[in-house]
């Protein structure tokens, strides 16, 4: 079920059980990260693979520190600009985590997230939660309660609602290698406001086979439908233009019928953009078309991690 209310959440956690969660991000599948068989009920009720690891989260700076082995201070620099908030750091893990959690490796993703609800819930906690995006492996992130509901609401007993998620996108993965910054995965936290803190930092967040962080696999975020980027007339040439959904950045194309477009930000901010993209592909996903296009934003800001979604959504030769 579908609700607020938060001791129930915590009963349930603590008894084990897996429970959907909103953070600003996307919402998470949640479980005690300290109890193995609620980990393992994460990785079966997504139905993903147990070698890619979860993120860890809780509400507190002085939390954090328990769940990992050094806290550099990039870290500490990072963590002070943007926690609460859209960034997770990959850091060496104590003791306190199991293997199960991190797949075997050596680091463990955290992250406190920005979401009122959560942070309540987290602070009642006396053990953090293990969560990875609330959607069935390879589908797109869910972006409010009811997307969670409509994929996973028979697998769980409870989806806390706190509304739509108000950055839309997945958290930025950030790691540390020898004195360099590296990006594993863009996100919510803009290449440019981590730059502005730590200085230069390193991109591998594009590579499709990336060890770092295994779970970036390219088929990530994908609709049903085939989605083609840059590419509409050629599409509306080749299909009936009836059957053709269209994302646009900005502003409408005369080429579909209207009700078959999603404009993501008609006043052009990157934020608002990435706040609807999920939501948008998946109405469009579930409209009578047959096929999806897109456009790409700008590469800066937010516009270089939506198009990096959009990117893994896309059809590829
Ligand atoms: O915004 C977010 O990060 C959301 C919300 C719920 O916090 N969570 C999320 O989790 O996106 P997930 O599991 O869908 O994506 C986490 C990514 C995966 O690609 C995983 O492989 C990577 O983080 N990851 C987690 N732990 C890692 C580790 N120890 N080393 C390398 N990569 C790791
Ligand atoms: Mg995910």
């Amino acid at each position: 079920m579908i609700g607020t209310d938060i001791l129930a959440v915590k009963k349930l956690l603590e008894a084990g059980e897996v429970v959907g969660i909103p953070t600003e991000t996307v919402y998470g599948l949640a479980g005690n990260a300290l109890n193995d068989d609620a980990v393992l009920q994460i990785f079966k009720v997504k139905n993903r693979p147990q070698f890619d690891p979860l993120i860890v989260h809780t509400n507190s700076l002085e939390k954090v520190k328990t769940f990992v082995a050094d806290f550099p201070p990039k870290a500490q620099q990072l963590a002070e600009a943007f926690w609460p908030g859209p960034l997770t750091l990959l850091l060496p893990k104590s003791e306190a985590i199991s293997d199960l959690v991190t797949s075997g490796l050596g680091t463990v993703a955290v992250r406190i997230p920005n979401h009122p609800l959560t942070l309540e819930l987290l602070s009642e906690l006396d053990f953090p939660l293990a969560a990875p995006s609330a959607n069935p492996f390879g589908y797109i992130s869910p972006t409010s309660a009811q997307h969670v509901e409509k994929q996973l609401g028979k697998k769980i007993p409870y989806i806390l609602d706190g509304g739509a998620s108000q950055v839309g996108i997945e958290s930025t993965i950030v790691g540390f290698e020898e004195e360099e910054t590296v990006v594993y995965r863009l996100g919510g936290a803009s290449v440019e406001a981590i730059e502005n803190v730590v200085g230069p930092v390193r991109l591998v967040a594009h590579s499709s086979s990336n060890p770092k962080a295994p779970g970036m696999l390219k088929s990530h975020y994908s609709p049903r439908k085939p989605l083609f980027i840059n590419a509409l007339e050629e599409v509306v040439k080749a299909y009936d233009a009836q059957k053709v959904g269209y994302l646009t950045f900005k502003k409408t194309s005369p080429l579909v019928p209207a009700e078959h477009q999603r404009i993501l930000s008609s006043s052009g901010s990157y934020a608002e953009a990435a706040k609807h993209l999920f939501a948008y592909m998946r109405q469009l996903d579930a409209l009578e078309v047959e096929v999806i296009c897109t456009e790409l934003l700008p590469e800066k800001d937010l516009g270089r991690a939506i198009n990096d979604r959009i990117r893994r959504a896309a059809v590829r030769e």
